[in-house]
């Protein structure tokens, strides 16, 4: 099992799609094991986003993540990195598959609803950033149990 992190951001949040985004994650059969309601510091945005740093649109970045709250989560399940990428879709929002969040409730690369790791060690450290070890909850779905 995988563990990825993801972001609700604040256009997400600011136009009532957080639901929607879980909804999403919960359909295709993700687990999920963390999540917390917060307005971001600049300090952890720029923590967050500290690969970007120095790219023209890193100071807009870092005022969109830190310009309303965001939902942040964990999520679990087999190759769970690769999934939520594909259930998020491209970066920019012109650019994503039909039935991904991005095209269906985004148009511009500054307002794309998520964010998702990209690599499983990217998932750990934004983890690891984001939630202490005892946030994770370990629970057991259904599904997990159903064949032995
Ligand atoms: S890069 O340079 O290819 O690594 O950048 P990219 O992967 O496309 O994007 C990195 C993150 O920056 C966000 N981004 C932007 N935000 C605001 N305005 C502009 N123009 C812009 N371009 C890229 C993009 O959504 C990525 O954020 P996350 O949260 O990781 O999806």
């Amino acid at each position: 099992m995988e563990r990825t992190f993801v972001l609700a951001k604040p256009d997400a949040v600011q136009r009532g799609l957080i639901g929607e985004i879980i909804k999403r994650l919960e359909q295709r059969g993700l687990k999920l094991v963390a999540a917390k309601f917060l307005q971001v510091s600049t300090d952890l945005a720029e923590q967050h986003y500290a690969i970007h740093k120095g790219k023209p649109f890193y100071e807009g970045l870092i005022r969109y993540i830190c310009s309303a709250p965001v939902m942040a989560m964990v999520w679990e399940g087999p190759q769970a990195v690769t999934a939520v990428r594909q259930t998020m879709g491209a970066t920019r929002p012109t650019e994503a598959a039909p039935g991904t969040i991005r095209h269906d409730f985004g148009l511009e690369v500054g307002r794309n609803l998520t964010h998702a790791s990209d690599s499983p060690e990217n998932a750990q450290a934004e983890i690891s950033l984001w939630f202490k070890p005892e946030e994770m909850v370990d629970w057991k779905q259904s599904n997990e149990t159903w064949i032995s």
